[in-house]
């Protein structure tokens, strides 16, 4: 079978054609991905022949040239940190939103049999302290990111309503694993706890994400590709619960490092207080149930950042640090060592 994936040398996407792969190696993968600051060729080393990268914006190429002899899409590109996109959102409505309905309109005049659009749990907006959201949940983004893709995911409902387009959404939560770029929570921690340098936590850290293994989350992308039903969607989450600050320490105590790295910095503007999803649907319809107990998944991967430190060299590149002394110009004197 031939696939087509967008966003593959992303976290995420890397991480799925490295397990589509490795379940069926006959198959072939065209991976069109823009490379951005997210995007990264050492993420795909070694994933087999079955797979071309083709480093072109998903907004600008021709985009049937790709669909051509492809079975399914899986739609993974997007601009996906929340933090950039409230300095500036353009280039998030332009990816996610412009991008996703140049992919729907090609994929439907290639007659796509299944195009699986990764959305996310942010969609839903925030919780208070008690209650899940499932799949008819009223939709409620608060930041740019999160309304950018709510406006993808709507987007391929229309296609399916409108014209029976075989769409199936899924609305993962907060994932972990390697390949992770370290603007985001957990390799952010883990790759400055190694160093011995502050762990920046937004205001109190008390508020609450869902976490998946990224592998997890994989194998629900292929059980929704294979048994879910067009038009649906699937929240694949795992009932993993943590404030950012007992994420936070339990990332010390794993790598032995002392509770005072720890330093609370302003809040995230519009900070989401709580995600958590009912994944009852996926269990239910598709079989599918995470295999990958929090605290060792976490382990593991704590241990792929301490041994890699290369590829964590590669992305800490200098955009990397111009971001973060930007972010956190002369205040709290956090990151003088970076
Ligand atoms: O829920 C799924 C979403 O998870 C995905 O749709 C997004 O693409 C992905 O970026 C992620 O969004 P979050 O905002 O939840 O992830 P992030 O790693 O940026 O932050 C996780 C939590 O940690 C959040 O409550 C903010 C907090 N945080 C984050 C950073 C980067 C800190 O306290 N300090 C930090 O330096």
């Amino acid at each position: 079978m031939k696939l087509l994936i967008t966003g593959g040398a992303g976290f995420i996407g890397s991480n799925f054609v490295r397990h589509w792969l490795r379940a069926h190696p006959s198959d072939q993968i065209v991976n069109i991905d823009k490379l951005t600051y997210a995007g990264n060729r050492q993420n795909l080393e070694g994933v087999g022949a079955g797979h071309e990268l083709v480093c072109e914006d998903i907004c600008e190429a021709n985009l049937e040239k790709y669909l051509e002899g492809v079975e399914a899409v899986f739609h993974f590109a997007a601009e996906s940190h929340v933090d950039r996109s409230i300095d500036s959102a353009e280039v998030f409505v332009r990816t996610n939103v412009l991008g996703t309905e140049r992919l729907l309109a090609a994929a439907r005049r290639k007659r796509i049999s299944r195009f699986v659009l990764i959305s996310t749990d942010e969609v839903y907006g925030a919780l208070g302290s008690a209650g899940e959201c499932a799949e008819d949940a009223p939709l409620g983004p608060n930041s740019p990111y999160a309304a950018s893709k709510a406006a993808a995911d709507l987007l391929a409902r229309s296609y399916g309503k409108t014209y029976q387009f075989p769409v199936l959404i899924t609305r993962a939560c907060n994932n972990y694993g390697p390949y992770q770029h370290p603007e985001k929570l957990i390799p952010l921690m883990t790759t400055n706890a190694l160093r011995d340098i502050p762990l920046p936590v937004y205001g109190q850290g008390a508020q609450v994400r869902e976490w998946i293994h990224v592998e997890d989350h994989c194998r629900g992308l292929e059980a929704v590709f294979r048994r879910g039903r067009p038009g649906e969607i699937y929240n694949l989450g795992t009932g993993s619960r943590l404030s950012n600050l007992e994420m936070v320490q339990t990332i010390l105590r794993l790598l032995e490092k002392p509770a005072s790295l720890i330093q609370f910095v302003a809040d995230r503007p519009g900070h989401d207080f709580r995600y958590a999803l009912d994944s009852g649907k996926a269990r239910r319809e598709l079989g599918w149930e995470p295999q990958i107990a929090f605290e060792a998944g976490l382990a593991e991967t704590l241990r792929w950042y301490r041994d890699n430190r290369d590829w964590v060299e590669s992305v800490r590149d200098d955009s990397y640090r111009q971001y973060y002394s930007q972010r956190y110009e002369n205040r709290e004197g956090y990151l003088r060592n970076l």
